[in-house]
């Protein structure tokens, strides 16, 4: 039990624009959440997988995870509250880690910290990233961008544009030693600085993060679009 999993799914899903947690919206039948999970569920090296959730879901999680994982739901899948941001989610899915037991007497652990809303993550990718944890102690993987980025200030006249060759686009799985990066959450919370993703945080404690290729079909699914990607994805791996 040396390798745990932290799931933020507390979030409101607003850019989705469906009125509801977007992690329950369907995937070809199946709901968002289900798929995500399922990708932990095939990894047997994941003892653990912490979901974080809104306070006013946690009765909805735990009645979903009674039925769909009956052996598991309470035991290798466990819930916990979020908080307002992303990040103050993780980090109250990296404290309920830290109360558990049997983590607390493995020797060297790792956590992946994963987006709910990732829902088309495969057990290889994980497996890979994990892989590159335990070599490297702190990993994000992420896809070269296909996109030229600009920089643009609030008036939206461009400031900068970056080189693109030199950017990536940042996905989760993130992977991390766990001490390192409960430190981290620890720091940055106490300093009131948000960041976006996981890395972020490791980035500023000073952490050297290291980021393995991703895969472009493992979207976030955040606007309506992305859902139909998704969905076409799907069917084209089932074919
Ligand atoms: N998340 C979370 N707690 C928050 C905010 C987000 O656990 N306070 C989770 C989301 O559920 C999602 C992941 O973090 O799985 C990535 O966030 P994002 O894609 O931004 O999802 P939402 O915040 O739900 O969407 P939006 O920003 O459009 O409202
Ligand atoms: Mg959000």
């Amino acid at each position: 039990s040396n390798v745990a999993a932290v799931i933020p799914a507390a979030g409101l899903g607003r850019r989705m624009g469906s009125g509801r947690n977007k992690v329950w919206l369907s995937l070809n039948g199946e709901p968002v959440i289900g798929h995500t999970l399922r990708a932990f569920m095939a990894v047997p090296a994941v003892a653990r997988i912490v979901l974080v959730v809104h306070a006013d879901e946690e009765e909805i999680f735990r009645t979903y995870l009674e039925n769909a994982w009956p052996d598991q739901a309470g035991t290798r899948i466990v819930l916990t509250t979020g908080g307002k941001e992303r990040q103050d989610s993780v980090y109250r899915g990296l404290q309920s880690l830290e109360e558990w037991p049997e983590w607390s007497r493995a020797g060297r652990r790792l956590v992946a910290i994963h987006d709910a809303a990732r829902a088309l993550l495969t057990p290889q990718l994980l497996e890979a990233s994990l892989a590159a944890g335990w070599e490297y102690g702190a990993v994000g993987v992420a896809v070269p961008v296909k996109d030229t980025i600009k920089q643009v200030d609030a008036a939206g006249y461009v400031s900068a544009t970056p080189e693109r060759a030199a950017l990536r686009a940042i996905q989760t799985p993130q992977v991390f030693d766990f001490e390192t990066i409960l430190a981290c959450y620890k720091r940055l919370s106490a300093s009131g600085r948000y960041f976006s993703d996981d890395c972020g945080v490791a980035e500023a404690c000073g952490e050297r993060v290291k980021l393995i290729e991703g895969s472009y079909e493992n979207l976030k699914i955040t606007t309506p679009e992305d859902l139909w990607l998704a969905e076409a994805i799907l069917r084209r791996r089932a074919d």
